[in-house]
């Protein structure tokens, strides 16, 4: 059995499910402070808090646990500057929790949510792995802390694990009925899917004045149920003997903030209020993810490839949303 931290939300909900199709059995550790009980794929939820050890071994002695899938995190960047003691508790000392139960059981596989934000600003396009990791903020550095810890847990202990740095990640499963629910919610396509429908009066462009085309910035949308896919494939790899890696994820192509608005227009036939604000802090221009390693290793490949599908599914999501 597969232990998802965290997957009662987004990224985590949409992993279980992929991993419950492809014929594993899942259990789920989440403390719902994020996620939401009616995000669940699996009856096997343990409600619990990494912060609480006993609650970890708890779930280990519930389930027979084979190996972890580690999203449970804060992962708000602006929060994560003004509030950097509760990211590095969340993010750094409950993950040394979790690792250190998993070696009292002997359970030595872990794919870990890491991120693009552990590049920092990027001195080249598109970033490939052997960009140079240096984080601008709270919230990457906790990522990469980790990354580190697990590189010497490995070396120490044998802890095998991959490392999936994901860029933006969005959309949703077009079946299942789950999706992006953040409170508050801070990311684009959500907030312009939301302006469509009328919930909010008008979407902030943060900064128009980028040394991109047309002046907005540029990120790399990877769709929720690609990234899931190469968690499971990063995890068979781990099965079969790989040695620990790190793998970005994206989808290798670029969009602008209005070309996002743009295509949200097409797509839900409304036009959307835009307002044009001052730079948000710590936003660098471009962020787009050279994926070949992941294609080229993991024999990763993703099936959302245009933006207008990937937002389809958020759109359908963002109608009918349950939670
Ligand atoms: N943006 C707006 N208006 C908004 C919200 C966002 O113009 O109301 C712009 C941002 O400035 C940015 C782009 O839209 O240029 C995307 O912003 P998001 O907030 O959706 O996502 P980020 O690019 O900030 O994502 C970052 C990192 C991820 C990290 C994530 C955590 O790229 O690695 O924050 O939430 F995981």
């Amino acid at each position: 059995m597969i232990l998802i931290t965290g997957g009662a939300g987004y990224i985590g909900s949409h992993c279980t499910l992929d991993f419950i199709r492809n014929g594993y059995e899942c259990a789920v550790f989440d403390n719902l402070s994020e996620g939401h009980k009616e995000a669940l794929q699996t009856e096997n939820f343990y409600n619990g808090d990494l912060s609480n050890i006993e609650n970890i071994r708890n779930a280990f002695k519930k389930y027979p646990i084979k190996g972890v899938i580690h999203f449970a995190a804060s992962c708000y960047v602006g929060v994560s500057v003004t509030d950097p003691q509760e990211y590095y508790y969340n993010n750094v000392v409950n993950t040394l929790n979790l690792l250190k139960v998993m070696l009292e059981n002997n359970v030595k596989n872990i794919v870990f949510s890491s991120s693009c934000a552990t590049y920092g600003n990027p001195v080249y396009t598109p970033i490939d792995e052997s960009h140079p990791q240096a984080p601008i903020n709270p919230y990457g550095k906790t990522k990469l802390m980790i990354e580190n810890v697990l590189q010497d847990y490995d070396r120490a202990y044998g802890l095998k694990y991959m490392a999936l740095r994901y860029f933006n990640a969005a959309g949703a499963d077009s079946k299942a009925n789950i999706g992006e629910s953040h409170s508050p919610e801070t990311h684009l396509i959500p907030l312009v899917l939301q302006t469509a429908l009328g919930k909010r009066k008008s979407i902030k462009i943060f900064g128009n004045d980028y040394e991109t085309p047309d002046g907005t910035c540029i990120r790399d949308y990877i769709h929720v149920n690609d990234l899931s896919k190469a968690h499971r494939l990063a995890f068979e790899s781990l099965q079969n003997n790989a040695k620990s890696n790190f793998y970005n994820l994206g989808t290798g192509k670029g969009n602008s903030v209005k070309e996002i608005i743009e295509t949200s227009e097409k797509i839900t036939g409304k036009s959307i209020n835009k307002k044009f604000e001052e730079r948000r802090e710590g936003d660098p221009p471009i962020l787009v993810a050279s994926n070949l390693k992941a294609k080229n290793e993991l024999n990763w490949e993703p099936d959302f490839t245009e933006i207008s599908d990937i937002i389809e599914t958020a759109w359908q999501w963002e109608k009918n949303r349950r939670y």
